[in-house]
């Protein structure tokens, strides 16, 4: 059987980052990813960066093409009833901001990083079972090039998303899962068209929530809220045009650009957390341990807080030999868990539209919007979760 020390199960964005920050500190890790290269490159998902985020991407030597391709944004815009505000990050966070830069990219830089190592990587390596999370020696048991093998380690970590295998290791019981599925999903299209917004645009509408963002100067991503099992088919390209003008029309001279509709996808939102994030020798992070609905862009950023974490803990062990910071990894994490939880939560509520909605909860929305435009102090408070808070 082979041996490593720690084991990775998934090649996302978690787990080709932690493999990165422990490879910058010495310690030797195996990642194994089920699907190909070209595959995990070009799915489609998050878009925005916290500061943090970016700040670790640097440190860890992933920085060079975030820095010169991503885009600073320095605020969001907010609408409602047919008016437009912006939250302005720097002046209401002490200065801190947040990149567009999309997950593909970020992806794509830190598998070149690893392959130019040398660093183990396995792609196409399917794990079908992770055993011994209570003993010394946890083993993953995986399937690559037709061939059932086994790798020992001294640690696992379940990197590999909610539907991953890793948190099946864990006796039932010894977890409490949190869940909540909302009663509506998200239509994301990617557009060959020029984003018709220097910002992000974020629309609360009598006909349900729309999102403008954006991938480059050349290429549109926007999103339009849907009932659960919409089907892509029945959104020919004017009627996905025709229902964004619609969401976000405003009184101003605001224009939206239409082009030529690239990609269409339904997802669905979930707001999902497993504690702890860890037993015995297996650690779970990102997607794995928990989901937000993406409205507040929180999942791929707190993937990224709590491999810096177990990074540092890890790092730990190895100079001084104590596990203090592994045994802390789970409460670490969970405190900023729950505030994105709650954040993502508050956004995807106060902007979406239930399907079963009253009047008097529409009117709750528009005067939390309002109180956000209006205080400072409302405002921050946006701004501060948006913008991420330091990982702590
Ligand atoms: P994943 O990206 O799910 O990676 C898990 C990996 O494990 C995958 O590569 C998978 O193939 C692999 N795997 C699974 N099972 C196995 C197995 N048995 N063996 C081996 N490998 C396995 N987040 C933001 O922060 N900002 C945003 O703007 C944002 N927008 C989003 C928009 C959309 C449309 C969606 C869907 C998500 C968005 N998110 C956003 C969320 C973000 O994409 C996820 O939180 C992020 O991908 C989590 O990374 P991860 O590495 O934990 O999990
Ligand atoms: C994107 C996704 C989000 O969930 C969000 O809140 C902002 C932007 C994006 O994919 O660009």
């Amino acid at each position: 059987m082979d041996h490593t020390t720690v084991g990775i199960v998934g090649g996302g964005p978690a787990g080709l980052l932690l493999a990165r920050l422990l490879h910058n500190s010495g310690i030797d890790c195996v990642v194994l990813e089920s699907r190909d290269r070209t595959y995990v490159e070009q799915r489609q998902r998050a878009g925005i960066l916290e500061q943090s985020t970016v700040d670790v991407l640097r440190e860890s030597g992933a920085g060079e093409r975030l820095d010169r391709e991503g885009m600073v944004h320095d605020g969001i815009e907010l609408r409602w009833n047919r008016r437009a505000q912006r939250i302005d990050f720097p002046s209401l966070t002490g200065g801190r901001k947040v990149w567009v830069y999309a997950q593909t990219e970020v992806v794509k830089d830190l598998i070149a990083l690893q392959v130019a190592d040398g660093a183990p990587l396995l792609f196409e390596a399917q794990v079908n079972e992770v055993v011994g999370a209570d003993t010394d020696r946890p083993v993953i048991h995986y399937t690559h090039q037709g061939q059932d093998r086994t790798l020992g380690c001294d640690y696992v970590v379940g990197c590999d998303g909610f539907h991953g295998v890793t948190r099946k290791a864990v006796p039932d019981g010894v977890m409490s899962a949190f869940e909540r599925v909302y009663p509506y999903s998200w239509f994301g299209i990617l557009a060959d068209v020029p984003p018709s917004c220097d910002e992000l645009i974020y629309a609360h509408s009598p006909r349900g929530f729309a999102l403008h963002s954006m991938r480059s100067a050349t290429v549109s991503r926007l999103y339009l809220q849907v009932p659960n099992g919409t089907d892509p088919a029945d959104w020919p390209d004017d009627r996905i045009w025709d229902e964004l003008d619609a969401r976000f029309a405003t009184d101003g001279d605001w224009r939206l650009e239409r082009g030529p509709i690239t990609s269409k996808a339904v997802l669905p939102m979930r707001s999902f957390v497993t504690e702890p994030m860890r037993w015995g020798r297996v650690f779970l992070a990102g997607d794995a341990a928990h989901i937000v609905p993406p409205t507040g862009a929180k999942g791929l950023n707190l993937a990224v807080s709590d491999v810096v974490v177990l990074a540092r803990a890890l790092a730990h062990l190895k100079d001084s030999g104590s596990t203090e910071l592994l045994d802390e990894y789970s409460d670490t994490c969970l405190r900023r868990v729950w505030r994105a939880e709650h954040f993502s939560y508050f956004m995807t509520t106060t902007l979406h539209t239930d399907p079963g909605q009253s009047a008097f909860e529409t009117r709750l929305q528009l005067s939390q919007l309002d109180r956000v435009s209006s205080s400072r102090h409302a405002a921050a408070e946006l701004a501060e979760n948006y913008a991420g808070l330091h990982i702590g």
